[in-house]
């Protein structure tokens, strides 16, 4: 597979993708998140606003493979609901004017529940249908693999290849110790008032759990339907960076530069992919 991972983030697609294929172009917009991707994956991003991208610019990368994750926002349950309407969705609305013209071969997209059935996902199952296309709509949380962590997502698969609905690999169940520091950081407890303040809506978990929540892009700010808190013999505390990245199924040797902030690390995670679910949903185009 010759790949384009388009909103590319911290490169979640990449790491699924593994050497099933090459990544020959990724795009974002973020600076923080181009520079993340450079550090763990040796490539800068193109920092394009994706609308914006020449139809020829998108097919001189001679890419046979579509991955993609758009912003989740317009089609969330917390979010307005306005799909394709939505400002954020115009970079979408363009790469289905793209996909009109010049489809790639295969596609696997990346959004939350809220998708299925949206103004997006039938535009986009009008453009694989008129193509001729197969598409699956699958639907995984890791906490199916189980990996203990919730992170509900769709996958639309489409290839010009038949597709078939695979199971679901048999990981074996771990507890959520497992994906913890060695040495914690004592800046991630709660002090005694904000842990009082909080209490009754945090999501809490010990290290002997095999369940963590959904860890979202607003984690280092919000305390209460963001993600899991840990529960220790010391107190409450939230996960560290590299914990939810472990949890994503991110490598070890994943990093972030040096100067990005502790909030805007978790925002990056809290936009990320679950490796093994986007690696399982990669299988259906193998
Ligand atoms: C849901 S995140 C994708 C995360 C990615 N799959 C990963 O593994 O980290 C969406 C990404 O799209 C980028 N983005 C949003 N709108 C964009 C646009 N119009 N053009 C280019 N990038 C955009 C954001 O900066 C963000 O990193």
């Amino acid at each position: 597979m010759r790949v384009l991972e388009l909103f590319s983030g911290l490169g979640g697609w990449r790491y699924a993708l593994g050497d099933r294929g090459r990544v020959v172009a990724a795009y974002d917009v973020s600076e923080a998140a181009n520079a993340t991707y450079l550090l763990n994956h040796g490539d800068l991003p193109r920092p394009q606003e994706l609308a914006a991208v020449p139809q020829a610019a998108l097919a001189a990368r001679g890419a046979d493979t579509w991955l993609l994750s758009p912003p989740c926002q317009p089609f969330c349950r917390m979010g307005n609901h306005q799909g394709l309407e939505d400002r954020r969705s115009r970079a979408f609305r363009h790469l289905m004017d793209v996909f009109r013209e010049a489809p790639p071969d295969h596609l696997v997209l990346e959004n939350v529940a809220g998708f299925l059935g949206s103004d997006a996902h039938a535009l986009l199952s009008e453009r694989i249908r008129s193509h001729g296309m197969h598409q699956l709509d699958l639907q995984a949380c890791p906490s199916q693999f189980p990996w203990p962590n919730q992170r509900p997502r769709v996958y639309v698969v489409a290839s010009r290849k038949p597709l078939q609905a695979r199971p679901l690999p048999a990981l074996a169940p771990r507890v959520v110790a497992a994906f913890l520091d060695a040495e914690e950081d004592e800046r991630l407890y709660l002090p005694p008032e904000v842990l009082a303040r909080h209490y009754d809506g945090l999501d809490l978990v010990a290290p002997g759990d095999c369940r963590s929540a959904c860890f979202i892009g607003g984690y280092g700010r919000r305390y209460v339907g963001s993600g899991s808190f840990l529960r220790t013999a010391r107190g409450v505390r939230r996960f560290s960076p590299p914990e939810v990245a472990r949890l994503l199924g991110l490598p070890e040797g994943f990093r972030f530069p040096e100067v990005l902030t502790l909030e805007v690390r978790y925002r990056l995670l809290g936009n990320g992919l679950s490796i093994p679910v986007a690696a399982w949903a990669l299988q259906h185009l193998a």
